[in-house]
């Protein structure tokens, strides 16, 4: 498949829910109003959409939240989707999680096929770890990881950098990604949403991020890809992979390959754009037809690239939509 602007799209990210058990502080604010239930598409339905996006070329899936790990039963829809992998029809199956649930649902996981994942960790620190997710256990993550590794899926960290938050721990989380065999990705913060307060103050380019693992260490170009917007490096002697994810200092849209259903059946084009394709009243009429043409219509209204430089600055252009709506 291709968008209007010649790029290939062969990624499908499934935001399954937009509810979490955290409440990180740059995600969404801490009174949320979450989607009612009666709105979010089922199983069988998400299957339905997944399975013809497959057949039209998606080779990658990512689940994603919200937490995709709170939303009720949800092995039954990881081990659906797995098929497709068993099949060779899939590449990839993936999730991007919190990590709390992660010490019930590793085994599952393996099982169902999954081979890596991405887990938010923003600090080692256990109160601040409790202060930036509003309530979280870092303990429980730590094991969920210890868990995940004993599964032998592995494991990449995202970590969000923050002014005045993080900014003295990257050192101890190299350390602890390298000790443990995780990849690190760094991420700059996005403007997403209403009422989350601090952009501008926690704002920091991952240049000045990195500085204190650059005085210690060389970071070397990796060959690495992983289909998304992470840039690789090696970080020596220390050994460890690090990723950089720059949205705000260096665009990747050019290079961008996904689509994203959210778990109310609109498929967005772009994180940072409000468009969308509505496709719940086409799957629960049954048509198929209808799906394709939404889709067709989904890659020629796919924005040519995100503004988030011009929405940092200026509070009026900002999207109302929260990343937890559509999974990051
Ligand atoms: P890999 O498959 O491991 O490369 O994953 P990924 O980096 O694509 O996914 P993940 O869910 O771990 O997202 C990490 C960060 O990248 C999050 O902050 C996402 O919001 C951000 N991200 C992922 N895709 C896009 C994108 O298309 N545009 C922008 N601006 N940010 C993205
Ligand atoms: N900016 C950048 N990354 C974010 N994430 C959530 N909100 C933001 C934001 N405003 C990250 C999470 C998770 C990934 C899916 O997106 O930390 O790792
Ligand atoms: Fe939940 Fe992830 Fe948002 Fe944190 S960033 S509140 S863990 S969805």
């Amino acid at each position: 498949m291709h968008d209007n602007f010649g790029r290939t799209i062969d990624y499908l990210r499934i935001s399954v829910t937009d509810r979490c058990n955290f409440r990180c502080t740059y995600c969404m604010p801490e009174h949320q109003q979450f989607l009612p239930r009666s709105d979010l598409l089922d199983y069988t339905e998400i299957s339905l959409i997944a399975a013809r996006f497959i057949q039209h070329g998606i080779r990658k899936i990512r689940l994603t939240g919200g937490e995709p790990l709170v939303r009720r039963d949800i092995d039954i829809l990881i081990r659906e989707l797995g098929r497709h992998v068993k099949s060779g029809a899939l590449d990839e199956l993936t999730l991007t999680t919190n990590g709390s649930r992660l010490e019930q649902y590793a085994p599952m996981l393996a099982q169902a096929g999954i081979r890596r994942i991405n887990v938010s960790l923003d600090s080692l620190d256990s109160a601040k770890f409790q202060s930036i997710t509003r309530g979280g256990s870092l303990q429980q993550v730590l094991a969920g990881l210890q868990a995940t590794r004993a599964a032998d899926i592995a494991i990449r960290i995202n970590m969000v950098a923050l002014r005045g938050f993080n900014e003295t721990e990257l050192l101890d989380m190299a350390n602890y990604c390298a000790e443990n065999g995780f990849d690190l990705a760094l991420i700059e913060t996005m403007p997403l949403g209403d009422g989350v307060a601090g952009r501008t103050d926690s704002f920091i380019s991952l240049r000045d991020f990195l500085r204190p693992l650059q005085e210690r260490n060389e970071l070397i170009p990796d060959e690495h890809v992983t289909a998304g917007p992470a840039r690789y490096y090696r970080v020596e002697p220390l050994g460890l992979r690090l990723g950089m994810i720059t949205p705000m200092t260096h665009n990747f849209c050019g290079d961008c390959n996904r689509l994203r259903l959210a778990s109310d059946g609109k498929v967005h084009m772009c994180l940072g754009s409000e468009l969308y394709v509505d496709f719940r009243e086409a799957i629960r009429a049954g048509g198929l037809d209808a799906v394709d043409r939404l889709l067709q219509k989904a890659l020629r209204l796919k924005p040519e690239r995100h503004d988030f430089e011009a929405q940092m600055e200026d509070r009026n252009l900002r999207l109302h939509r929260h990343m937890n709506a559509t999974g990051g």
